[in-house]
């Protein structure tokens, strides 16, 4: 499915500690250089309901929250976020960047949670009317390198990201199957490759994918 849309969608995917958030932000600032309209978004989060389910499901100290509620809450938010934000974004002709989408459920619940990745793709499908990315940059890092990573810069773990660390291998090789499964529509790239390395093939993959298909920008 494509999102014929003017707007180029880009999502960024990757355990905690991937870098994803770095690698956005650089594509952003080169993009927005080149004079395009570009919208850089996250989820949970993107939308004031999204960000309250942000912290719902992500802080400590709401108690026990089984596996198909936590799968609805990410679902809800993100339905919330295709709808409010990102569609209008690309109907606008923008280019659309957001830190996790879809990928990201089928891979910590689907996987991480056992939920299986056929029931938590449909219901996020249903909750987005079938709204998928042109590319998905996957930066693939070791559960025990992202680790130290995040905890080098921020001492706190949020509610997944403090789960023990095979539920962290899991959720890698639950990204790895994605994108093999469809290698024209995903960039797999090292996270550990230095910024500026990851930085130059993810813009020459995004360059290659406006040269096939250009965009009047907004
Ligand atoms: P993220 O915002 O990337 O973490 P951080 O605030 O540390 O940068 O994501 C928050 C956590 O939510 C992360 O551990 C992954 C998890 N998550 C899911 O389990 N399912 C989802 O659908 C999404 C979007 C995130």
């Amino acid at each position: 499915m494509t999102t014929q849309s003017p707007g180029l969608f880009i999502a960024f995917e990757g355990g905690d500690g991937a870098g994803k958030s770095t690698q956005a932000a650089e594509l952003a600032r080169t993009l927005e250089a080149r004079g395009m309209t570009v919208l850089r978004t996250r989820e949970p989060g993107g939308t004031p309901i999204g960000e309250k389910l942000r912290s719902l499901v992500l802080d400590h100290g709401h108690g026990h929250i089984d596996a198909h509620t936590e799968a609805l809450i990410f679902a809800a938010s993100r339905a919330a976020h295709a709808s409010q934000v990102i569609r209008p974004a690309l109907g606008r002709g923008e280019t659309v960047l957001t830190d996790r989408y879809i990928d990201s459920s089928v891979a910590y619940q689907g996987a991480g949670r056992s939920l299986g990745a056929d029931a938590v793709r449909s219901i996020n499908e249903w909750a987005t009317s079938g709204l998928l990315p042109d590319l998905t940059v996957l930066l693939d890092v070791d559960p025990a390198v992202g680790r130290q990573r995040r905890t080098a810069e921020d001492a706190a773990e949020d509610r997944l990201e403090s789960e023990a660390d095979d539920f962290h291998a899991r959720i890698r090789e639950a990204f790895l199957n994605l994108a093999a499964a469809r290698p024209e529509r995903y960039l797999v790239l090292p996270a550990h490759l230095p910024v500026t390395e990851l930085a130059a093939r993810i813009l020459a993959s995004v360059d290659a994918l406006l040269a096939a298909s250009p965009r009047s920008p907004a």
